[in-house]
């Protein structure tokens, strides 16, 4: 079967979820970290080279306050030293996607410390997509190469995309967003231009591996042509 060799998932509905249940919305947002913890840990089973997790956009921090400070202590509360042996024993990189310096203090100390005692593994790569914007990604970029001094004609998309977070990284093959929404949101704009979409009404909290051996199975099923015809695709001596 063929696998993506880097999957981003949109890890959406853990507010829906919890409303359907009578809970609250950060209890939604608990049982979906339980469900991040057994779907990157499934990926790396199945060998899976990179994976992208959806956790907070930029614009996540319209949301009320309340909210925003229980999920940035979520992902302190998340990552403990159990989890950081799980990483190591299972040899997975830890990245983030995104803005770190906008982020609370200590959630920010943990993400690094935990960056960098990973940086040495390579079974998989595990990005947090975190105070992300694609768009912003992009316009950061920009600007970076601006600061390193390329003129207009060394201005190629070799040269934007070693400027981005997901540096050195495949672009994603497979992207898959949870609770029936049907967008992107912002997510990886530049890197999604082939990336293969597919959407379930099935809430995050909800989405386990069989959801996930589910969304794997159609995608060995698409045929990614790049532009080409069907026919160069399926003998590639045309
Ligand atoms: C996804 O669930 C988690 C984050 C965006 C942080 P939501 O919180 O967006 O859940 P819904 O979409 O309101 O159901
Ligand atoms: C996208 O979900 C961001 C994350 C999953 C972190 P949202 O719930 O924020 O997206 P919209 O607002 O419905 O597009
Ligand atoms: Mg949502």
């Amino acid at each position: 079967m063929s696998l993506p060799q880097h999957l981003a998932l949109i890890m959406d509905g853990n507010g829906r979820w919890a409303a359907h249940r009578g809970m609250s919305r950060t209890e939604g947002h608990e049982a979906g970290v339980k469900t991040a913890q057994k779907v990157y840990r499934h990926c790396r089973n199945l060998g899976i080279r990179h994976l992208t997790l959806y956790a907070f956009s930029k614009e996540n921090w319209q949301r009320p306050k309340d909210e925003v400070s229980f999920l940035f202590g979520l992902v302190t509360r998340y990552f403990t030293q159990k989890e950081l042996r799980e990483l190591m024993e299972r040899d997975i990189r830890l990245q983030v996607l995104g803005e770190l310096e906008d982020l609370p203090a200590t959630t920010r100390k943990v993400l690094e410390s935990y960056m960098e005692k990973t940086a040495g593994n390579s079974s998989m790569t595990l990005n947090l997509a975190l105070n992300y914007s694609g768009r912003d990604e992009i316009v950061r970029a920009a600007r970076l190469l601006l600061q390193d001094g390329l003129r207009p004609e060394e201005i190629t998309e070799e040269a934007l995309a070693s400027r981005l977070y997901t540096v050195g990284q495949p672009d994603p093959d497979f992207i898959v967003r949870t609770s029936g929404e049907y967008r992107l949101s912002n997510y990886l704009l530049y890197q999604a231009a082939y990336s293969e979409l597919y959407f379930t009404h099935t809430h995050w909290p909800d989405f386990d591996e069989a959801e996930l051996d589910k969304a794997l199975a159609e995608y060995a099923h698409r045929q990614r042509r790049f532009g080409r015809t069907g026919e160069q695709v399926e003998s590639p001596t045309k």
